[in-house]
């Protein structure tokens, strides 16, 4: 007879489960069973009070991409001798599992993860919601005024549940954006309008505009700039 954790406060006694998909494994010193085929951040979200692992780039309507890494937990596959990082909403739960979601080597990691983005984004909401959670006071950095993570959520939402791709992460490094497929002004005619990108982001920097088509995050590089560069970058007819 095994007692198991079903959430933060009630555990059951368990015979056996036998003929089930059943992974048995520890989350923060409690004993959980979970079914097989799912991620750690899918087992420990229907499970209240077990664990606590935040979560950005992560929506269960769409494939998990690991873009934000906020979700870091600690696991060991050998019964707790050697710990090892991985991102919850990628990591496959597995028989005997140990995972750890509030070490203090995570809280560290997490901390510096929202410290940029406080940087990057200090007036969204969700992200001032961890820094308060994680006490992360005033970033270390020249602070930003965006207000997309470059989660992907949006982009994902698009092509994975309504099968467009109206709009993309463009660029790369500090100028990586999302926005319409080769910066257009306007959305194409691939956007049906659904709003599935504004439901999911995490930030709200999405929003739907009077003409029931989102409007994105304002542009780093202004349209200005970016037809200079493509008039520059025209190679004249020989
Ligand atoms: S607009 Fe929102 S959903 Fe899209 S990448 Fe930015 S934060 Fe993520
Ligand atoms: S939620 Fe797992 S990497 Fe973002």
């Amino acid at each position: 007879m095994a007692k198991v954790w079903i959430n933060g406060e009630t555990s059951v006694e368990v015979k056996h489960a036998e003929g089930v998909n059943a992974v048995h494994l520890t989350v923060d010193d409690k004993d959980i069973v979970v079914s097989g085929g799912q991620t750690i951040l899918q087992a420990v979200e229907r499970m209240p009070g077990i664990g606590n692992i935040p979560a950005l780039c992560y929506h269960p309507a769409v494939k998990p991409y690991g873009a934000c890494r906020i979700c870091t937990v600690e696991v060991s596959e050998d019964g707790g001798s050697k710990f090892k990082f991985v991102a919850a909403c990628l990591y496959p739960v597995k028989e005997g599992l140990i995972v750890k979601t509030q070490t203090e080597k995570i809280k560290k990691l997490r901390k510096g993860i929202i410290e940029l983005l406080l940087a990057r984004c200090p007036n969204v909401k969700r992200v001032q919601e961890l820094a308060k959670e994680y006490g992360v006071e005033k970033p270390r950095f020249v602070l930003g005024d965006q207000d997309c993570i470059l989660c992907g959520l949006c982009v994902r939402a698009c092509q994975e549940i309504i099968g467009k791709s109206a709009i993309s992460l463009v660029n790369r490094g500090i100028y990586k954006e999302v926005a319409a497929p080769f910066y257009a002004y306007e959305l194409s005619g691939d956007c049906i309008g659904c709003g599935d990108c504004a439901f999911v982001c995490p930030t709200g920097a999405i929003e739907m505009g009077p003409d029931g088509k989102p409007v994105l995050p304002k542009v780093k590089i202004p349209y200005a700039e970016i037809e200079a560069m493509m008039k520059k970058e025209t190679v004249p007819p020989s």
